[in-house]
Parts: C-alpha cells; structure tokens; sequence
C-alpha cells in the first residue's frame, strides 16, 4: 500500500538522515527503485514529473503499475507515490488517481499566489491524509523545458509557506536540476542554515540531486535536509549500462535482442545508483 511521506520524512529529520526521491520513467525504473529500496530496507520516494507521466499514460497507469509490482514483488518498505513540480490542476488529478502524495510548484508565481494555492492544497490534502510538498524561490537549471538559474529562496518567505501546514518545504539554495555546470559555486550553506532557523522541524527538500559532491550532500543533511531528489543521474547510468550492452554485441548474440535482455544492464545500473544513494543519505535501515 502506498503511504504518505509524512512520517518518514518526520523521522528522517528527527534522526538526521534524508529519503531518496527516485524519478521513474517507466516499467524498469519503477522495479530498479523497488527493489533496490527492499534490498536497504529504506523507505523510498518515487518522483513523477507531468511529462514522465504524460509519457506513462497518465496518473492512473501508474498507481496501478506501482501498486501491482509492491504486491507482486513483496515490497514491505514505506513507498510514497510522489508528483515532482505539479501545477495545481495536476496536483488535483493526482489527488483523484490516487497518489500518495504531491509538490505543488508555486515557486514562478507571485507569493500571495503561492500562498493561496499552496493554502487550498493543504485543506484537500490534509483531509485525504496525503503528503504536500511546496516550493518557494525557483530551483535553477533545466527541468521539462523549465530553466534556472542556482537562486536561493528567502528565508523569511520560505517561513510563511512552512506555516501554512505543508509536510515539506522545497527552498532553492544554488541547487541546480540535471548536470551542474564546471563553474557551479556549491550549495550556499548559509542559505540553508537561515532557512532552517526560520522553518524549525520541516523537513527540507533538496531538488537537484544529481552531482552534488558527496559531502556537500552530508552537510545539507545536517542542516535539515530530510529528502533529496534524483532523476539525471539514474538516466544517465541507465544510458551508459544499455550502451555497453549494446557496444559489447550482445543483443546480436542469440535471441539478446529480446528488450528483457537489451534493458538489463541499464535496469541493473539504476538498482546500484539507488543503492549508492540511500547509503549516502544514511536511510538504510530505516524502514
Ligand atoms: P536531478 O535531475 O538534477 O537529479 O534533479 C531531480 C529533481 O530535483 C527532481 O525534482
């Protein structure tokens, strides 16, 4: 059954680790994440942008995609069903197909916006009992054609969102989507200290996760980062595993050209980067 990600990531902050957020994509993706998230016993995020489920086939699909393989697999984790930077009218859909959770992105609105519609999110949310992500600052690079720039969030705005009732608070401090440029500064802890100040217990997101060295990732954790969001980097792994499947001759041995064969080295490289990431965020264990 999916949860929300309220008590996991209630815990995580308490006990100074973060949850992975792990985009999906598809049926591989999906069962990568699963299984490398059992294997850890961690407690697992999966991330679902509007073009990952327009390609999907829609909120429904995957509801009953994910919660078919749980049942098929025996997943016994917690597992949220999490919609990436929604709009308000998918977060509603999201709501209605059964997701246990949603990230209303405000943060490209004007902040009474923001605040109003993060506001009527937290009522319809909190009635159903799932978990609600907001956003404040926009969290630069590129995201579904979405461009950034680094930007860190104020504090003072991201404590008027936090008060709203949210369960997660996503604040840009120079965190980047997808690969961080050679001139890239770093994470501005400074940022994320105030911010932390400012919002007290809730847990903290930080979208971007792709490339951030690790101990910068371990700091953030220990100002108050409770989630961390992956995507590029599982894509990039799954690119380089289906390559050297491809680059070694093997779907031309044989009957290697059956896609449960041609798609295993990259599946397989999804399952080691999940794992690597969940020892790095200290969540394995704590399911
Ligand atoms: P990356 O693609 O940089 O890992 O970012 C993922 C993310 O933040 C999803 O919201």
């Amino acid at each position: 059954m999916l949860v929300s990600a309220e008590k996991m990531l209630k815990k995580a902050k308490s006990e100074h680790y973060a949850v992975g957020q792990f985009n999906i994509n598809n049926l591989e993706w999906i069962k990568a994440i699963l299984l490398a998230s059992q294997e850890m016993k961690a407690p697992v995020i999966l991330g679902v942008s509007e073009g990952a489920a327009k390609y999907m086939c829609g909120y429904k699909t995957i509801v009953d995609m994910v919660e078919g393989m749980m049942e098929e697999l025996n997943i016994s984790v917690p597992v949220a069903l999490h919609l990436d930077h929604g709009s308000y009218e998918a977060c509603q859909k999201c709501i209605d197909a059964g997701f246990s959770s949603i990230m209303y992105d405000g943060s490209h609105e004007a902040l009474e916006d923001n605040i109003r519609k993060t506001k009527e999110l937290v009522e319809i949310t909190k009635k159903k009992g799932i978990s609600l992500e907001a956003e404040v600052g926009s969290i630069g690079g590129e995201e579904d054609g979405v461009i950034g720039r680094g930007e860190c969030a104020d504090p003072t705005e991201c404590k008027q969102i936090a008060d709203l009732g949210i369960t997660m608070l996503a604040a840009g401090i120079g965190n980047i989507h997808g690969k961080y440029p050679e001139n890239w500064e770093g994470l501005s802890f400074d940022t994320l200290d105030q911010i932390q100040k400012q919002t007290g217990d809730m847990p903290l997101v930080l979208h971007g996760g792709t490339g951030i060295p690790d101990e910068m990732v371990q700091k953030a954790i220990t100002l108050g980062v409770a989630k961390i969001n992956v995507n590029t980097e599982c894509q990039l792994v799954f690119a380089e595993g289906t390559r050297e499947y491809i680059e070694e001759g093997k779907d031309l041995e044989g009957k290697g050209f059956d896609p449960r064969k041609l798609l295993s080295y990259g599946t397989e490289a999804i399952k080691e980067k999940v794992i690597e990431k969940i020892k790095l965020f200290g969540s394995q264990g704590k399911a």
